[in-house]
């Protein structure tokens, strides 16, 4: 079995968010599972990071897309065998900035056609015309709507005889785009409709992917029901409630290799479940790093995320001095919509000595953060599944989530019954507001004022299985399921 795993960000190569984290170790999980006979590589556009990173990289063809001059190269990651073809295009791929915006957070205008490209190339590659003749894909695993084309252009462009998956990481990044693209990234005519990739008037790439590929996937079982709804599927619930039998949620995982207390290279102590200790030291070092009160009695809240409506972390800021005069300090990383930036800062600089806001993208101190925090904050409004509840897991950083997607999945609330059970993880709030954070917050600090309980918590979570390599089972079952190769319900490879 041949997979050609199609994304805009794989990490270590390049990372915005957890697709990152995914696309970089999944395909590794799969690849490494004594079980899969086949190879797997990976598709992705050769910006200046990823060809700075990979490793052996050769040409191994040319060829030519909308225009375009592309080199295919192909390399290894850096920090496995996976194998990853490089789209080389200097004017499409080779900027300063991000993947998908400059670095003043515009989209590149012609991000349509960036990654029609990245799409279109999957396709020929699953064709019968690939200049690859000797690997050949049996299925396209595509993923979110930079992707979304491929799918399309496989069924009504290339006839491949290839099949294709479309992972759905977050669907409220569609990649909508004016009709007048139509022409000039070759889509045929009469797949502009209904049943086809228009979506409100415009060329949707998601929904092109939802509707032409043979499976879709998501990346939770709730997150799977959520999008069906009005209230989560940002227009699309519709056409997914026509497709659920082709739609299954597989919650993430996380690579053991990257984000694991007893190893991780970011950290200058190391500790486990059974040996908590190193946590203590590593909470002491991040106070005086960021310039907070060194005091182990102080609990840290931390927060790493990019600050967007959809984190839910605008409800934070104005609950902030309560919870500071209560003793607590803040360890917070992230940058997105600038007034949240602002409120962060301002209670940085009001309150000095309990509260720290680095603003950027900083993977060494949210590994600090992770690890040397004693509670993590992740109030989202949904979350198709969200990485960062799981590394809180796996660091003894108990999350304080809403009940939505991946989070809903992934951390138990602690309560009398969970705590008997040995379920207890988190703490989930009752409703996305400001006091039910609050409430929650208070709630969390009650029970961390009880060191044995609190240890308990940390123990469930940190015990817990998170890594990929069951997760991988799940989507090998996907992909021999895709194939046809065997024909269990696609519901029965839900997992959490
Ligand atoms: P999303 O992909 O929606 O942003 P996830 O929780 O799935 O949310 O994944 C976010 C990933 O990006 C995690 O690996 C997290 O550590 C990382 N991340 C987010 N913001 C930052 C930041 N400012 N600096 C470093 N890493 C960040
Ligand atoms: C998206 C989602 C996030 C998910 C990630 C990886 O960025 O917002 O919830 O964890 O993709 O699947």
């Amino acid at each position: 079995m041949n997979i050609l795993f199609v994304t805009s960000e794989a990490y270590p190569l390049i990372k915005t968010g957890g697709l990152a984290d995914v696309s970089g170790a999944l395909p590794k999980a799969v690849q490494a599972l004594p079980q899969f006979s086949g190879s797997i590589r990976v598709l992705i556009p050769g910006y200046n990071a990823v060809f700075s990173k990979l490793q052996n990289a050769r040409e191994v063809a040319r060829l030519i897309v909308f225009g375009q001059h592309c080199n295919l190269v192909l390399g290894k990651m850096p920090d496995s065998d996976l194998e990853v073809i490089a789209i080389q295009n200097t004017f499409l791929y080779e900027r300063n900035g991000g993947p998908y915006n400059d670095s003043l957070g515009h989209d590149w205008l012609d991000n349509p056609l960036r990654f029609a490209v990245l799409s279109r190339i999957a396709s020929i590659l699953a064709g019968t015309n690939s200049p690859l003749p000797d690997w050949k894909p049996d299925l396209v695993h595509c993923n979110d709507w930079q992707t979304g084309l491929a799918p399309a252009y496989m069924k009504l462009v290339d006839h491949s005889p290839a099949k294709s998956i479309l992972s759905i990481h977050n669907i409220a990044f569609q990649g909508n785009f004016h009709p007048g693209w139509l022409h000039t990234l070759a889509l045929p005519v009469n797949s502009f409709q209904i049943n086809g990739l228009e979506y409100y008037g415009q060329i949707s790439f998601l929904k092109a992917g939802v509707f032409y590929a043979d499976k879709l996937s998501t990346v939770s079982p709730t997150y799977a029901k959520e999008i069906q709804t009005e209230a989560y599927g940002f227009g699309m619930q519709g056409l997914l409630k026509s497709r659920a039998d082709d739609l299954v949620g597989i919650l993430n995982g996380i690579d053991s290799n990257e984000w694991n207390p007893e190893k991780d290279t970011h950290l200058r102590k190391h500790y486990s479940s059974v040996k908590l200790d190193g946590k203590k030291t590593i909470k002491a070092n991040l106070q005086k790093h960021l310039g907070l009160h060194v005091d182990a009695d102080a609990p840290i809240l931390g927060v790493v995320s990019r600050l967007t409506h959809q984190k839910g972390l605008d409800l934070l800021p104005g609950i902030m001095p309560e919870l500071v005069k209560a003793g607590c300090q803040f360890a917070i990383l992230g940058s997105g919509e600038k007034p949240l930036e602002s409120a962060f800062n301002d209670m940085a600089q009001r309150f000095p000595s309990q509260v720290s806001m680095t603003n950027g993208y900083h993977e060494h101190l949210s590994h600090n953060i992770m690890a040397g925090a004693d509670m993590f904050i992740m109030p989202s409004r949904f979350e198709p599944c969200g990485l960062n509840q799981l590394y809180g897991l796996a660091y003894g950083t108990p999350p304080i989530v809403t009940r939505t997607g991946g989070l809903a999945d992934s951390v138990c609330d602690t309560n009398e019954s969970s705590l008997k059970h040995h379920t207890a993880t988190g703490f989930v709030l009752e409703n996305v507001s400001e006091l039910s954070l609050l409430v929650t917050i208070q709630r969390a600090l009650s029970v961390w004022k009880d060191k044995p309980t609190w240890k308990n918590i940390q123990i469930n979570g940190m015990k817990q299985d998170l890594s990929w390599g069951t997760r991988a089972v799940s989507y090998l079952a996907l992909y021999n399921n895709t194939l046809g190769q065997h024909s269990e319900k696609l519901a029965q490879l839900m997992l959490v």
